[in-house]
């Protein structure tokens, strides 16, 4: 008899470690759950995982300024396209303290490729260079569904027909300060291309969140690539990208 107790309890217990099993590893760090992304690039990506600081803090960096949106388009161009982005410089998640952000560098990929112009979303007030504060603030903004202001405008909005818009994937979402830029311009009849970063989320709901605030667009399948791809990788993530617009016929 109290062998078969026995045996009873321990089935008991294995059946709820079990349950418990698939929750208790890896947390989600963003509060919404996450979307399979649709990037091809991004596809064998590992599921979403924890953002945890592992890096040392630094000191203050410097704002990202670099609006560019005056560069020529290269002669006879069916199109004229503005790549903008948003992308934090300092301490970051398994890269250290960068000088260049990883979406600005995808960002400045695409538009070498392409020959498009450049506008940077540059936060009017700097998010802390502190990985951890850093964090802080983006979980502040998330939750009070912020609008946070950026510095300057998109000369000649309306000259643009074809949008490529990047930004980091920042507790499963855009960055608040994406929600600003998107929602202060008018895409009726432009193409917009969304591509990001992130560190285990892929594009995390944030292409039909796009679609949604571009309405009267044609939103095509975005890119997600990893930072530290972005920021390490150069080869790698100029192969992603050119493999990504070779599927675009107007960029192939
Ligand atoms: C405030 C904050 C929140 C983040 N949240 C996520 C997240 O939810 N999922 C994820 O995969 N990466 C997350 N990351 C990592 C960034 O998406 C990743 O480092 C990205 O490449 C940063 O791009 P940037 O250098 O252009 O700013 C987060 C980073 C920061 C700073």
């Amino acid at each position: 008899m109290k062998q078969t107790i026995s045996l009873f309890l321990a089935l008991c217990l294995t059946l709820a470690l079990t349950a418990c099993g698939g929750t208790a590893s890896t947390p989600e760090p963003a509060p919404q759950p996450t979307v399979q992304e649709t990037a091809p690039a991004a596809a064998s990506e590992p599921a979403p995982q924890s953002v945890t600081l592992n890096e040392v803090p630094t000191t203050a960096a410097e704002p990202q300024v670099e609006n560019n949106a005056e560069a020529e388009q290269p002669a006879g161009a069916e199109h004229k396209t503005l790549v903008i982005y948003f992308s934090r410089t300092g301490e970051n998640y398994t890269v250290g303290t960068i000088s260049t952000g990883n979406t600005a560098i995808v960002g400045d990929w695409i538009a070498e490729r392409v020959g498009a112009d450049v506008f940077e979303i540059v936060p009017e007030t700097p998010y802390p260079d502190s990985y951890d504060e850093c964090l802080e603030v983006a979980t502040q903004e998330q939750r009070s569904n912020a609008r946070p202001a950026y510095v300057g405008e998109v000369e000649g909005w309306e000259d643009y027909d074809t949008i490529f818009f990047g930004y980091p994937i920042w507790w499963g979402d855009m960055p608040m300060i994406a929600y600003t830029f998107l929602e202060n311009h008018d895409f009726t009849g432009k193409t917009v291309i969304p591509f990001n970063t992130h560190e285990g989320s892929g594009q995390s709901g944030t292409q039909r969140t796009i679609e949604s605030l571009c309405s009267g667009a044609t939103v095509i399948d975005g890119l997600a690539v990893r930072g530290n791809t972005a920021q390490n990788d150069q080869a790698g993530t100029e192969q992603a990208v050119s493999e990504w617009l070779s599927g675009m016929d107007f960029f192939g």
